[in-house]
């Protein structure tokens, strides 16, 4: 008998909620390295229209992928309750992302939503710019307050070729503008920095955004999920980085702006800006890690790198209270040992992971 095809983004594995470790409410959460909980990256969809090579190769995330089904996703009023519940441990950021975010239908109603239950949160987003031009003005009426765009080459050609879907770097610098002139200035601007494929752009990019208030960040190339073809080899050490943009335009590096930020801050010493590099590979900064991760069919990541994620949405979809959710992340807060970077092998980079198009960046 042939063997049945378990679509792997539909049947995601998936953990109970822990007990509880202590009662909650005699001040902030902390994990079981002391580290408090600051961030919730909220994925709203596992789609994209790009098939950037190093996050959902073609190959893999292919026409017969099993993305999942509608009504696997969680609404956008279970997103708030869940939201809500982490707001009431104290979270001052929420970012959105996907796959694709702007992909999900209406997700201008969801930002509208979350800034009105939680208006003093900081709102963002990660995007990869496709639809940004279109949507700059709805977002930011609806109250979300900064945007973080993809772009991982100003070269026509490499860009086509990275993004694999022969989307035009034009269209994405024009969102940028156009997202600057709704009010999101500065907007980030994420890199990716792969060996042999755009790593000579380096300097390019430091240059073309200097001076105009944005900041690029310019990220290592990780082993996130288990299909990219990931490999030491490829990875530009941020410190690489740093020299070569160093080199063509003096920069010294500034404090962070909060505890646990992930990209460190360089400044250009004639004042044109500033610059970020985020170094998970070469200098893991899980020692700080303050981020929770929601997919997009209700499970908690505590780790980009986790192989699975806590199932809230039972908790959702079961009746469970308000007060259910709240207990229920305090636990799985509570029990987190999670420090993937900092433990990193050959091992493990070749072990089966979540996908980062499934729980976002
Ligand atoms: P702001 O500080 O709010 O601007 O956001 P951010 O620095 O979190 O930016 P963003 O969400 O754009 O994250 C940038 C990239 O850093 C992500 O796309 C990931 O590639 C990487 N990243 C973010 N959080 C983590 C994390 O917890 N672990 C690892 N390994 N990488 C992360
Ligand atoms: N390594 C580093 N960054 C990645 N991103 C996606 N996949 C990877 C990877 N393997 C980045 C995207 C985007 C953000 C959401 O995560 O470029 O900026
Ligand atoms: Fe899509 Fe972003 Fe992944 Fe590229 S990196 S495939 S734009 S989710
Ligand atoms: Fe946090 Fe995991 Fe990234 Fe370390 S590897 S910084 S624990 S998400």
């Amino acid at each position: 008998m042939p063997k049945p095809v378990i679509p792997v983004a539909v049947v995601q594995p998936r953990l109970a909620i822990p007990p509880l470790a202590r009662e909650p409410g005699a001040g902030p959460l902390a994990d079981t390295r002391g580290r408090g909980l600051r961030d919730l990256r909220i994925s709203v969809t596992d789609r994209c229209n790009f098939r950037c090579t190093y996050c959902m190769p073609r190959e893999v995330f292919g026409p017969d992928y099993p993305f999942l089904p509608q009504a696997e996703l969680l609404s956008f009023e279970e997103i708030v309750r869940v939201a809500r519940a982490f707001h009431g441990h104290g979270i001052a950021k929420i970012r959105l992302t996907g796959g694709e975010p702007l992909l999900r239908r209406g997700v201008e109603e969801l930002v509208a939503m979350l800034h009105e239950a939680m208006p003093a949160v900081d709102l963002t987003l990660t995007t990869n710019g496709s639809a940004l031009k279109q949507k700059a003005r709805a977002l930011r009426a609806a109250g979300l307050r900064r945007v973080t765009v993809s772009l991982d080459s100003l070269d026509d050609a490499t860009f086509r070729a990275m993004n694999d879907a022969d989307f035009p770097v034009a269209k994405v610098l024009e969102a940028i503008d156009a997202a600057a002139a709704e009010g999101f200035a500065p907007v980030k601007v994420n890199m990716v920095v792969r060996r042999g494929t755009n790593d000579h752009e380096v300097v390019a990019m430091a240059e073309r955004f200097r001076g105009t208030g944005h900041i690029v960040r310019f990220i290592e190339f990780m082993d996130v999920g288990s299909t990219n073809g990931w490999r030491m080899d490829d990875v530009v050490p941020s410190a690489e980085v740093v020299r070569r943009v160093g080199e063509r335009f003096p920069c010294v590096p500034v404090n962070p702006l909060h505890h646990g930020e992930v990209a460190k801050r360089w400044r250009y010493e004639d004042g044109a800006g500033e610059f970020g590099i985020i170094s998970s590979v070469t200098e893991a900064f899980c020692s700080t890690c303050n981020r929770a991760r929601l997919s997009t069919d209700g499970a908690i990541y505590t780790c980009l790198f986790a192989d699975r994620g806590y199932d809230l949405k039972a908790i959702l979809r079961g009746g469970g209270t308000d007060e259910d959710l709240s207990r229920a992340i305090a636990a799985i807060w509570q029990g987190r040992e999670d420090r993937y970077s900092e433990i990193r092998t050959a091992e493990t980079a070749r072990a089966r992971k979540v996908e980062m198009s499934f729980i976002g960046g």
